[in-house]
């Protein structure tokens, strides 16, 4: 069964009371070592609320490291990251905002259910009671053409699904920003398509932030509102997909020739 378009998705009536804003990214002069290996220096860049902004750079060039900090895991040796203008690394931030990643890997609990990956975090933090988790779930498994398939394994999908289970896991948490790290990486074009898909109809449905870290390039152009050009640890290039098909700077023309 389909969900009417019209319909508020169940989370949403249930998010009443909290944010439902999408929120801003600002990063200022980040900068991170590992050793004398300087991965991120002096990057800056800006995140408007509801975009979807795609972070392209070759493999290496620090992606995960800077998504890393976006959510407060790493710490960088100077600068900031704030999130709806409040710095990762304030105590208060988890209270206030919810931010959801869709990692590399997927990074599914193989030994739970796809219903129960999904469920995870609402279980967790109490959120719902278990009829509205199940409403949730349900909900966000259609929405990422995984329809009924609550009771099915992880070993028993394939890779594309269970990326798509990681998304409807992410969704699931109402968050208010999504981060994806590199959501296709694996993955046959066809898959890449349907996964740029599901992003495209977050970013059109729900009231909702997008980060995607990729080194592929037809993705980024896919999906986007914004692209930004990393590569030896800062930003060198940020515009529209259009804009960025004239650029003139060596590092983007090389990505745009295997488009
Ligand atoms: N915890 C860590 N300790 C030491 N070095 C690290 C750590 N995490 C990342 N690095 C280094 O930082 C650099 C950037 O790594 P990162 O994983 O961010 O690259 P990436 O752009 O995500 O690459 P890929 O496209 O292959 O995923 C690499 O040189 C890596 O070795
Ligand atoms: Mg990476």
């Amino acid at each position: 069964m389909t969900q009417p378009v019209n319909e508020p998705f169940v989370w949403e009536k249930y998010r009443q009371g909290r944010s439902v804003e999408a929120v801003g990214v600002v990063i200022r002069s980040l900068n991170k070592s590992f050793g004398d290996n300087l991965v991120l220096r002096d990057l800056n860049l800006e995140v408007t609320p509801g975009e979807t902004l795609v972070i392209l750079g070759k493999s290496g060039t620090g992606k995960s490291v800077l998504l890393r900090h976006i959510i407060g895991l790493m710490k960088p040796d100077s600068g900031a990251v704030t999130v709806g203008e409040i710095d990762v690394e304030d105590q208060e931030f988890r209270k206030k905002h919810t931010l959801a990643i869709v990692f590399q890997s997927a990074a599914l609990f193989n030994s739970l259910s796809v219903g129960d990956n999904v469920a995870l975090y609402l279980r967790e933090h109490r959120i719902y009671g278990e009829e509205e988790i199940r409403d949730v779930v349900r909900e966000t498994l259609t929405v990422v053409g995984l329809e009924g398939k609550e009771d099915v394994m992880p070993s028993e999908l394939s890779g594309g699904m269970k990326k798509r289970v990681a998304i409807a896991r992410a969704l699931a948490m109402s968050p208010e920003l999504i981060l994806y790290d590199e959501p296709t990486g694996e993955l046959d074009p066809m898959m890449t398509h349907t996964i740029g898909d599901e992003i495209l109809k977050l970013r059109k449905r729900f009231v909702v932030t997008q980060i995607v870290v990729t080194h592929d390039v037809y993705l980024a152009f896919y999906v986007a509102d914004r692209i930004a050009v990393l590569d030896e640890g800062s930003i060198i290039e940020i515009g529209a997909p259009e804009k960025l098909r004239r650029s003139t700077n060596s590092i983007t023309r090389d990505f745009l020739r295997s488009l």
